[in-house]
Formats: structure tokens, sequence, C-alpha cells
């Protein structure tokens, strides 16, 4: 299984404040059965701006070499839609401050929590297509104001924006609504990625073996393999989806 979504860099944000504690976590997502992790630290996050690519590259680098080889590290990026300007960083790729998954077309944003604050998402999913980007919508069951409005959450699928839903919130781990919120996404249709979005080993923990037996459960072993294995695989190897034809 690959994690495209994990808070392992020591010291950069909420996830661990120390390297040992960056390696446990990576351990331990390995012992559960990811092969590939992407480094996702927040991006243009009111607390966490993290500005400093090489920083951020130096560090996967530190914990990859404590680690050995496996679990594989990418760097990748949790981008905050904090307003219209990220756009212009995202076109600045690979130059400026942002990180794209593992180097590839496709970007893992964060949406504000509160309504109506930050750029509108439809308009940044238009913008950044046409541009020739792939956004991937980190948890939208997590965003009140998202996760009960369906009707948007299918318009921003079919302009080509993907889901990315948390595992804890497929195996039942987290809180019961949004649990509610991924099922309902499931049974549409609408995700494309399930992955950690660790940020400890206690309270928000690696590993994705429970979601895809939730998954496999639930939906079916396809569909498990499809949202943890072979949809992530794509993004890293910078690739269409399978089934799709090409980057649109
Ligand atoms: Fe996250």
């Amino acid at each position: 299984m690959i994690d495209l979504h994990c808070h392992l860099l020591p010291g950069v944000d909420d996830g661990p404040s120390e390297i040992e504690e960056s390696v446990a976590l990576c351990r331990q997502a390995a012992a559960d059965g990811c092969e590939v992790m992407v480094a996702t630290p927040h991006q243009r996050h009111p607390y966490w701006w993290n500005g400093d690519r090489q920083l951020l590259a130096e560090k996967l680098a530190a914990v990859q070499e404590r680690l050995g080889e496996r679990p594989r590290l990418f760097l990748g990026g949790e981008i905050h839609l904090d307003s219209i300007e990220v756009l212009d960083e995202i076109q600045a790729l690979p130059q400026g401050s942002l990180s794209s998954l593992a180097g590839s077309r496709y970007l893992l944003l964060e949406l504000s929590y509160p309504e109506g604050y930050g750029p509108n998402p439809e308009e940044v999913v238009h913008e950044l297509l046409v541009s020739g980007w792939k956004p991937i919508i980190a948890h939208p069951e997590m965003y009140p104001w998202l996760a009960e409005d369906d009707e948007l959450l299918v318009r921003l699928v079919e302009r080509g924006a993907l889901m990315q839903v948390t595992a804890m919130n497929v195996s039942g781990l987290f809180d019961r609504r949004p649990q509610r919120v991924a099922g309902r996404l499931l049974d549409a249709g609408l995700v494309h990625f399930v992955a950690s979005d660790a940020h400890n080993l206690s309270t928000r923990p690696p590993g994705l073996s429970a979601a895809f037996r939730a998954l496999r459960a639930g939906w079916g072993e396809e569909k498990a393999y499809a949202l943890t294995t072979a949809n992530p695989t794509a993004v890293i190897e910078n690739r269409p989806l399978p089934g799709e034809s090409s980057f649109r």
C-alpha cells in the first residue's frame, strides 16, 4: 500500500517533533503494510507556512537515512488554499516554495474549515486542471460546509477534482459524523484515494490495513486495492489513474 498523506517530517508542523518519532511512525506504517509514504507537511497554513522546500527535503533525507530502504519516502505537501495567490505559487513549480506529490502533476489541497474563507474551490480546481495539474482534495469529509453539500461534492469531481478520504474515517476509528460522510462518498463513487493523514503514534496513527479491510468488506477487494495501492501508485509514477487514458 502507498500512503499519500502523512505528517512524518520532524519539527515542521503538528506531526512529530523529533526525528525519533518520525522514524517510529514510518516503521509502524511499514509494519502495517505501507511500502511507500509521501510526506505531506502543511504548507501555506497560518501556523505552519513551510516555505523552505530545501529544508523539508533535507529532513526527508535524514529520516530516510535512518530508516534504510523501507518504507520508501517521497516529498509532497498539504497545500492550504489560503488565498488566490496560491495559484501563482503552484504555477511556479518546480521552483518556489510548494511541493506537488512526489514531484508529480498531482497536488494535495487542504481547504479552509470555516465556510467562505479562502478562494472558491471550484474556481481553483478549474484553473489547476486547465494548467495541467491534478488537484486532490484532502479529506472532504472533514470540512462541515463541504461534507453536507452533496451537489458541490459531485460538481467538484465532475470538474476533475480527485478526493482523498482519511483512513480512520473509513475504518471507524475517528468520529462518527465524518465516518458517515466517508461512507456516503464511497457509495457515490466519489473517492479516489484513502490515506492515513497520520500525525503521531497515538491519536492519529499511520497505517492503512484497517481501512483496507473495511473497504474490502463494504465495497469489495478491487475498490480497496484501487484506493490504497493502484491509484496512489499512479500518482507517484506521475501517470493517469487506472482507467483514465490521459491527463485532462
Ligand atoms: Fe493532513
